[in-house]
């Protein structure tokens, strides 16, 4: 059996030297062999409008729908925007979402973690993602992962005591994604 989990990593900033994206980039090297992951541009995707989603067929919104469907775990990385979701990345999870009762994450483990230079560790963001998250999938990890005072990134990594964070969550999510407890 192929024990190779598929995943799909949201990244909720653009900005070029991301303490977010450099998490993402180094739990997708955590994962290696053990998850075959893509990160999807989220600069792509159009904002949300009813009226596309009903006449046209968006091949971009199509594809990343499709590559979320095919994935067991679905892992945010976002930083806090005025105590709240990026605009970003909440325009993706509501493509996500549709259609209504039919969205790509239903029965995905989805995982959420947020960077960032405050001490308080993104908990709005972490807060409202799980909320949200929560309603589109009911296998949300009720653990989310803030990692807070990352002034900058070193040489585009993230600082040793983050990483080593990250990794412990990555383990504990990865255990609940395939539905085994931790030993
Ligand atoms: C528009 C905007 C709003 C922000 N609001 C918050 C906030 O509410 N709480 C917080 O802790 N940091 C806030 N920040 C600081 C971000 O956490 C910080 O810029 C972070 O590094 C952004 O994530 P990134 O490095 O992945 O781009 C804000 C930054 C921007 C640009």
């Amino acid at each position: 059996m192929d024990d190779t989990l598929k995943g799909t990593f949201l990244v909720g900033s653009l900005r070029s030297e991301s303490l977010n994206r450099a998490a993402a980039v180094h739990a997708r090297s955590f994962l290696a062999d053990g998850a075959e992951v893509t990160t999807p541009d989220l600069g792509e995707i159009p904002l949300y409008n009813q009226d596309l989603e009903e006449n046209a067929s968006l091949e971009v919104v199509t594809q990343f729908q499709r590559e979320v469907s095919r994935s067991d775990i679905v892992v945010i990385f976002s930083p806090e925007y005025n105590y709240g979701i990026p605009g970003l990345l909440k325009n993706a999870i509501d493509w996500l979402s549709r259609p209504f009762g039919a969205g790509s994450l239903i029965g995905k483990a989805v995982g959420i973690v947020s960077v960032t230079p405050s001490s308080r560790v993104g908990e709005n963001v972490r807060e409202q993602l799980l909320q949200t998250c929560a309603i589109l999938s009911d296998r949300t990890y009720g653990i989310t992962l803030g990692i807070g005072g990352v002034a900058s990134l070193n040489k585009g990594a993230l600082p040793h005591e983050g990483r080593q964070a990250l990794d412990d969550w990555l383990e504990m999510f990865t255990l609940y994604a395939v539905g085994r407890k931790p030993s």
